[in-house]
């Protein structure tokens, strides 16, 4: 195999810039609270990380509505500050990527002010705008995933604008060449100054169908999210997963993106250093050739599920790894299990089962599995979703605007729709982070109010300091498992082979390269296990080198594998 690039060895660290740690103690998150944590995300064991949108916004979406690409939101600090953290993270070994937002901007973007301001304003092409259709309505009847219709009137020029997120969240026409440019520069810019690559914000809604058909369902996005929330059954929810389909399909995946893809790959190859970009998409298409488009997309089908069963996991391996080889022996898989728009991973997958077990065994599959992880800040103390109660906390214009659609256009009782607005608002996993067993979590000083409520777990002990000096905590498991996968060429670099396809307790495989062959088994059941293995060749012994549970490492014979309930138990094989 050719000599792995840096992006194909790391681990990820999603850092959410409002909440990962604050500097200036006024609530919010900063550059100057993420340069102190540096040390702290380098001995965990982190080699990238993934910095969410730090750019001025007027936080309609939390940062992914942008009004200057080439600038540092003033909460966060200074350009110079910005310099500063990249420094910092490159001295300590860290790579850093930046979130690009390349659908929409901000509506307070200078260039959509431009655009607004009259139809022969030389920027009114750089937006989506229509007439209005004959009877003054809409010009479609499409919707925006986040607000009801897809399309806002502006009064001052008697035309109707396209937004797929939220109304604040114009769409660019990226048919228009100056788009793209202007674009690419701001890629540049921050290229220039030495970040190692991009995450690349929601690709699939770039281009629009350019007929702009009327979808076929007769439903508001209201109504739809509302059947969401309350429908039973599976069944039912995968019919209503298609009539989402059906609602979006001309307004997504739409001709042009592999194109626009490809020369925004060759825009970052112009810069030494193996500069990178990953895809907020799961279609494994956007690897192009293999080495023309995106250098990974997230394997987001494995989360599409309430409980990461063993047979659940198989199958997607199965399906993703072939379908990746089949572009290229050398496209690369890219995993993760949570992120800033889903419930915490602390409380997902396991529902009634233990929560702490679990976690550890989902971090122990992230990190073992063939591909790049990626992990979100706070998982490692296992931070947990926190359910707001009073709609005057919510920051997330998701929740407040299907709690307002909810009660005016539904009729919905208003507590009713509260609690609904509470599990879906994209708040609950956005709390700061925990730093101490003190007010606020030790995220700001004592009396200050946070830009969202701290998660009060932090006194039972969900808190960095507390772990620290817990050898049996999660941020232990985390740091001594990260460690641990950087010693092993094979976890990082090795092939894949399902192991006891047949056994829905456990999921076990091998990980194999020149220089090592290791078994891994992730038990996530609660029954203990003997297992044998009857490998090719001469192999008979298992070199145990990691397990979760208290058992001693030593080694065992492979026809007699003893497994503990919920345990991770790793071995070379000899
Ligand atoms: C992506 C982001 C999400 C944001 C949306 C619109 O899905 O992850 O947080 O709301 O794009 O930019
Ligand atoms: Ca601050």
């Amino acid at each position: 195999m050719s000599q792995l690039k840096w992006w194909q060895e790391v681990v990820f660290y999603q850092i959410y810039p409002r909440s990962f740690a604050d500097g200036n103690g006024d609530g919010i998150g900063d550059f100057r609270g993420m340069i102190e944590k540096l040390d702290y995300l380098r001995d965990l064991g982190i080699g990238a990380i993934w910095l969410s949108p730090h750019y001025p916004s007027p936080m309609d979406d939390c940062g992914y509505d942008i009004s200057d690409y080439t600038a540092v939101a003033p909460e966060y600090g200074t350009l110079e500050d910005f310099k500063a953290f990249l420094a910092g993270a490159h001295l300590r070994g860290m790579r850093v990527i930046l979130d690009l937002v390349l659908n929409h901007t901000s509506d307070e973007h200078p260039w959509f002010l431009e655009s607004r301001s009259s139809r022969d304003n030389p920027k009114r092409d750089w937006y989506i705008w229509l007439d209005p259709a004959p009877d003054g309505g809409a010009p479609n009847n499409w919707n925006s995933t986040f607000d009801g219709s897809a399309w806002e009137f502006d009064e001052t020029t008697g035309q109707y604008y396209y937004h797929f997120f939220f109304k604040q969240q114009p769409d660019l026409n990226w048919r228009n060449p100056q788009v793209k440019q202007a674009m690419f520069d701001a890629a540049r810019f921050w290229l220039d100054l030495g970040v190692d690559g991009f995450r690349l914000d929601a690709i699939g809604t770039i281009f629009e169908h350019p007929d702009m058909p009327n979808h076929p369902v007769n439903m508001t996005l209201a109504e739809l999210r509302r059947r969401f929330h309350t429908c039973q059954t599976a069944e039912e929810r995968a019919e209503l997963g298609k009539t989402w389909e059906k609602m979006f399909k001309f307004q997504v995946e739409q001709l042009g993106m592999h194109e626009l893809m490809q020369e925004l790959r060759a825009v970052l190859d112009e810069y030494d250093g193996d500069r990178m970009l990953v895809g907020e998409n799961d279609d494994i298409a956007y690897h192009g050739s293999g080495d023309n488009e995106l250098h990974m997309v997230f394997n987001f089908p494995l989360m599409r599920t309430d409980r990461l069963s063993p047979d659940w996991i198989r199958a997607n391996q199965r399906d993703r790894l072939a379908a990746l080889g089949a572009i290229s022996p050398e496209s690369w898989p890219c995993n993760t299990l949570g992120n800033h728009d889903c419930p915490r991973l602390f409380t997902s997958f396991c529902d009634g089962l233990p929560k702490d077990a679990l976690a550890r065994l989902h971090l122990a599959l992230m990190l073992t599995l063939r591909g790049t992880p990626f992990l979100y800040n706070g998982e490692e103390i296992g931070m947990t979703d926190l359910i707001l109660e009073d709609i005057g906390q919510f920051r997330d214009t998701l929740g407040t605007w299907v709690y307002h659609a909810e009660i005016e256009e539904l009729g919905v009782p208003q507590k009713e729709a509260l609690e609904h607005a509470a599990r879906l608002t994209r708040d609950k996993n956005r709390t700061p982070m925990q730093w101490q067993n003190a007010p606020n979590g030790g995220f700001s000083p004592e009396g200050v109010e946070t830009w969202l409520p701290v998660n009060p777990d932090y006194a039972s002990c969900v808190n960095v300091a507390d772990q620290e000096s817990n050898p049996a905590s999660m941020l232990n498991f985390y740091r001594r498992m990260l460690h641990f996968r950087q010693q092993m060429p094979a976890l990082i670099r090795g092939d894949y082979t399902p192991l006891h396809e047949d056994s829905s307790d456990y999921f076990a495989f091998l990980r194999r390269c020149n220089e090592q062959t290791c078994l891994v088994i992730l038990n996530l059941s609660e029954k203990a296990h003997l297992l044998a293995f009857d490998l090719p060749g001469q192999h008979k012994t298992a070199k145990c080198v990691f397990r979760s549970s208290t058992v001693g490492i030593g080694e065992d014979i492979l026809s007699s594998i003893p497994i503990q309930p919920y345990e991770v138990y790793i071995a070379e094989i000899q």
